[in-house]
């Protein structure tokens, strides 16, 4: 089978890192590398000399050798442009979140079933070993009956000029919420505030209630002095952390919890327990190469990839709402 051509578009922050994945693949031809920044485009001429350069999005759609466009673009211009290259019969890969609404999304969801074409949504985190460790964890219920999930995902910057922090940071977090849970939440409850630009909000907290009520919150921010990457899940047998900045213990389970004893045993009624902590091995695969690769295989094998376009419309859904809470003052908004 010959390779894929793939284009890129969209070479600022995260683009050059989806280039360098699509490049890595044995599976893949990177074709072109498309910015409008052209003064972007310099590093990708001496690192990949066979891939062509170009600032106009129209010559990816006519190049017939591209037949899968990855599109790191901003988060406005995702539905425009993922449908014209749904619309021109390519498979297309779209940086998180999928669309800005719920309305967007499922617009591109039926074009791509009506041209049979791959329609990915680009949550990186479900690829990430350590994450797919802690969803092997829960689906064999090591921590028992889950009570709360907590999440940080904060540091200094980087400012988005088009969404706000919800919308940058969140999708991270709600969709390891949801791979985890393997369900969407309830109800959803948002409140952000902007301190610097006046406009875009730079600090959120979401809350979420999963069905079986299980309580997520999700702290983002890009006003904060260092950077944190965590989660706390809390459940009724164990508790564990999941820490994304430490290089060597990701995961760590904590053997601990808290039992009610039995109404006999008069005014102290609950009893601590804590016991070892265990930190699993876990591959070091690259979550990002893993996205790209999944990809490709979906196109290749004619088969759904894991984090497909219903998956993407689902975290539409959840940020969707938080907006809305969020114009109402922070009410607890129904999905
Ligand atoms: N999965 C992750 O972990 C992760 C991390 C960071 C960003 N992202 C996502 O990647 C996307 C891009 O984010 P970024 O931080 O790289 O943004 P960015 O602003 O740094 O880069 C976007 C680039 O797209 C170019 N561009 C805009 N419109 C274009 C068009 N019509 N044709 C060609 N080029 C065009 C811009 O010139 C710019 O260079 C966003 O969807 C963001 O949410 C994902």
């Amino acid at each position: 089978m010959s390779k894929t051509g793939v284009a890129v578009v969209g070479y600022g922050y995260w683009g050059p890192n989806l280039v360098r994945s699509i490049a890595d693949n044995p599976d893949c031809d990177l074709v072109m590398v498309c910015d409008k920044r052209t003064d972007r485009l310099a590093p990708v001429k001496n690192r990949y000399p066979s891939a062509r350069c170009t600032g106009n999005f129209e010559e990816v759609l006519w190049n017939p050798s591209v037949e899968a466009v990855v599109l790191a673009t901003p988060v406005s211009s995702h539905f425009p442009l993922a449908q014209r290259i749904l619309s021109s019969g390519r498979h297309v890969l779209v940086e998180k979140p999928l669309s800005t609404s719920s309305r967007e999304a499922r617009a591109l969801l039926s074009l791509a079933q009506k041209k049979r074409r791959v329609l990915m949504a680009g949550h990186t985190f479900v690829y990430s070993p350590p994450v797919r460790k802690v969803k092997e964890l829960l689906k064999r219920g090591v921590l028992g009956k889950i009570y709360t999930m907590d999440f940080s995902r904060v540091n200094l910057g980087l400012f988005q000029p088009d969404v706000n922090v919800l919308w940058d940071l969140g999708p991270h977090d709600i969709s390891i919420a949801l791979y985890w849970l393997g369900k969407v939440p309830l109800t959803v409850r948002a409140e952000a505030k902007t301190f610097v630009q006046g406009k875009i909000e730079e600090v959120g907290y979401l809350s979420m209630e999963f069905p079986g009520g299980i309580w997520v919150r999700n702290h983002v921010s890009w006003l904060a002095p260092v950077k944190l990457r965590r989660v706390s899940v809390v459940g009724s047998r164990q508790m564990l952390v999941y820490d994304d900045t430490d290089p060597v213990e990701k995961v760590k389970i904590y053997n601990r919890g808290v039992l009610k004893n039995p109404e006999t045993f008069g005014e102290f009624q609950l009893t601590y327990r804590s016991g070892d902590i265990y930190s699993p091995r876990i591959s070091s695969e690259e979550p990002l190469y893993g996205e790209c690769a999944d990809f490709i295989r979906a196109i290749r094998a004619g088969r759904k990839p894991e984090s497909d376009a219903h998956f993407g419309l689902q975290v539409v859904r959840v940020l969707e709402a938080a907006q809305k809470s969020l114009k109402q003052g922070g009410k607890i908004v129904r999905l």
